[in-house]
């Protein structure tokens, strides 16, 4: 492809062309061609009307003529409500279609690493809300817009070509002319530099303001530290930044708009001057005077207007996704293994020398990790916050894989299972799990169970009278309820034991009962343990009432074991584990909570 043509299919209006067609192929087909129709009408039309005008000299049979002019009038105007119809219902399969496709990019890659990537943030930002007119008109209304102005655009390049029966060099000079306004006027309209870092910078402020202002998580926070006047400020800040980004990038420019001015001018005395001297000498009849006259007038069509910010403003989101699609598909790629695994592990996970940087930072989390988990056995993992607990379950589950090192399960290479097998014999309570705006039943068994396990599930966690199955957990729907802290994260352990009574074999457990009461905590994590009994089961906690039930425990700090053993070794070793264990042991009554908190069992 040589590199015009490559530039051209680089350009964001082009890609934004090929997506019409994916969205609705024939209903693109039909927009195109109804454009192109009200494209030519104007041209036609003068041809009939100059047509019309000598048959009425010569004094011939009318019906012809008038016909000819009858039906291109009657098609001007109907088919423009006809494609303004065509055009929103494109623009919003289009909207659809992009959505659809940016969900599909976000969701379909096996790991996670592409939703965190900042290069991917700007876009993400761009992409996420195109449709919902905060940085334009949505599509289904500025589809009419670019429809307008293509009509526009062939319209006068038809009248142009009209002019050619006058003479060759007057559709040159006044096409030119007026495309010569779309090179002068280059820089207004269209925001070229909209995906600078901070032109993008600008829309993502502007956009998590106005997020922590209308969503319910931040409203807490807002009050209560007085930050609703500051909300404000940032957004109106914000978006009147971007707004005088926008204004700098694409105002009109004095200069350019004399210059044009002067050059259109210029061009239209010179051919109106040329007829008129034809026609003062005789050579030009009534007929094509008028044919040629409104061709020069319907060839201002041409002109620099409207089409360029609609198309920039709908091409800009569309190649955002597309871009979005390429990418992500590539940094969110994890190789897939072929074998096919259930019930493992059988016989112990081994972390052997592992090294794990988060793809984002500078340094390493993991650092020559190195831990055996028999089968079937518990391990508790404790450590300071930002220890690499968590990063160490994320790659149990392999949402990224190592730098290097490796997880062995049963002796074979994690990287090596089938990815979805091995994602089915492992369940997780994460430490941000998620809280599903949906029935309790979808909570605990997102994909299906029978409600006598969703039931044992929710007893195991102690969460059987929270509400109805088919009661949806949000207030915001009819019917719904709200549930505290605490009680989520029931759910979220109740999902997870579900899961274990439906196959999962490996448990990982981060932080599971942080939110519950010290007496709730106590009884549901041994409901637990007997639940997951025939399970490898992994527990991260700051909790040591609960993690000294583990058959071992691990002390990770700075991304390395530094101890390990039963709770009694490590209290007999009198090492850091037996530090944190008397101080949280120091902070409890035991007689009060009933919690134990003996030193040696
Ligand atoms: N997605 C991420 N991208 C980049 N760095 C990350 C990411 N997640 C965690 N980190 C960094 O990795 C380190 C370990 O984080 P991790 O969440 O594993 O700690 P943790 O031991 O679970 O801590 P906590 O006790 O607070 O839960 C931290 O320094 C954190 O900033
Ligand atoms: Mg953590």
């Amino acid at each position: 492809m040589n590199t015009a043509l490559k530039k051209l299919v680089a350009r964001q209006e082009w890609q934004f062309f090929t997506v019409l067609p994916r969205a609705d192929r024939p209903l693109a087909l039909l927009w195109w061609m109804i454009l192109v129709l009200r494209g030519l009408l104007p041209a036609f039309f003068v041809i009939a009307m100059g047509h019309l005008i000598g048959v009425v000299q010569r004094g011939s049979e009318l019906t012809a003529a008038l016909g000819y002019v009858g039906i291109l009038f009657f098609l001007l105007q109907i088919l423009t409500p006809v494609h303004q119809a065509l055009s929103a219902n494109l623009g919003s399969k289009t909207a659809a279609w992009l959505y659809d496709e940016l969900t599909s990019a976000c969701v379909a890659p096996a790991g996670m690493i592409h939703l965190e990537n900042p290069q991917h943030t700007n876009d993400l930002t761009m992409a996420r809300d195109f449709d919902l007119g905060i940085s334009g008109p949505p599509l289904s209304i500025s589809m009419d817009f670019i429809a307008s102005g293509l009509v526009e655009f062939i319209g006068g390049v038809a009248s142009a070509c009209v002019l050619f029966a006058y003479s060759w060099w007057a559709p040159l000079l006044l096409a030119g002319a007026w495309l010569g306004t779309h090179w002068l006027l280059r820089e207004s309209g269209v925001w070229k530099d909209r995906n600078t870092d901070e032109v993008q910078n600008a829309q993502r402020h502007a956009d998590y303001s106005y997020r922590i202002a209308v969503d319910p998580p931040a409203a807490k926070e807002l009050r209560m530290f007085g930050l609703s006047g500051w909300t404000i400020d940032r957004f109106r800040d914000q978006r009147r930044y971007l707004h005088e980004l926008r204004w700098a990038a694409t105002r009109l420019r004095e200069r350019s708009v004399f210059w044009s001015v002067l050059l259109v001018v210029a061009a239209n005395v010179i051919l109106f001057w040329s007829m008129a001297q034809a026609a003062t000498g005789g050579y030009l009849p009534l007929d094509r005077i008028v044919t040629f006259s409104f061709a020069a007038i319907g060839t201002s069509m041409i002109a620099f207007g409207g089409l360029s910010w609609a198309l920039d403003g709908a091409a800009a989101p569309a190649s955002a996704v597309l871009r979005l699609q390429a990418a992500m598909s590539e940094t969110g790629k994890l190789n897939d293994g072929e074998l096919s695994v259930v019930g493992m592990p059988q016989q112990d996970i081994e972390f052997n020398n592992l090294t794990f940087q988060y793809p984002t930072s500078s340094s390493p989390v993991l650092k020559g990790f190195s831990l055996t988990i028999p089968a079937g056995s518990s391990l508790a993992i404790v450590g300071q916050n930002g220890a690499g607990k968590t990063t160490l379950a994320k790659l149990l589950c392999r949402l990224y894989d190592p730098s290097s090192g490796n997880i062995l399960i049963d002796g074979i290479d994690i990287r090596k299972l089938e990815l979805s097998s091995w994602r089915k014999n492992v369940t997780a309570v994460f430490q941000d799990f998620i809280r599903f705006e949906l029935t309790l039943r979808e909570n605990v068994a997102p994909k299906g169970a029978a409600d006598e396990v969703i039931l044992a599930a929710l007893a195991e966690a102690g969460a059987e009278h929270l509400a109805e199955l088919d009661t949806i957990l949000s207030k915001s729907y009819a019917g719904g309820t709200d549930l505290s802290g605490g009680q989520w994260q029931r759910v979220a352990l109740a999902r997870t034991l579900c899961a274990v009574k439906l196959g999962a074999s490996l448990v990982l457990l981060d932080e599971p009962t942080a939110q519950l009461d010290i007496r709730g905590e106590a009884e549901i994590f041994d409901r637990v343990l007997a639940s997951t009994r025939n399970a490898t089961t992994i527990l991260i906690s700051h909790r040591f009432s609960t993690v000294r039930k583990a058959d071992k425990i691990c002390v990770l700090e700075h991304g390395e074991v530094i101890e390990l053993g039963s709770h009694k070794e490590l209290m007999e070793f009198n090492g850091r584990y037996r530090t944190m264990f008397d101080l949280q042991a120091s902070r409890f009554d035991s007689e009060e909570t009933g919690v134990e908190f003996d030193v040696l069992d």
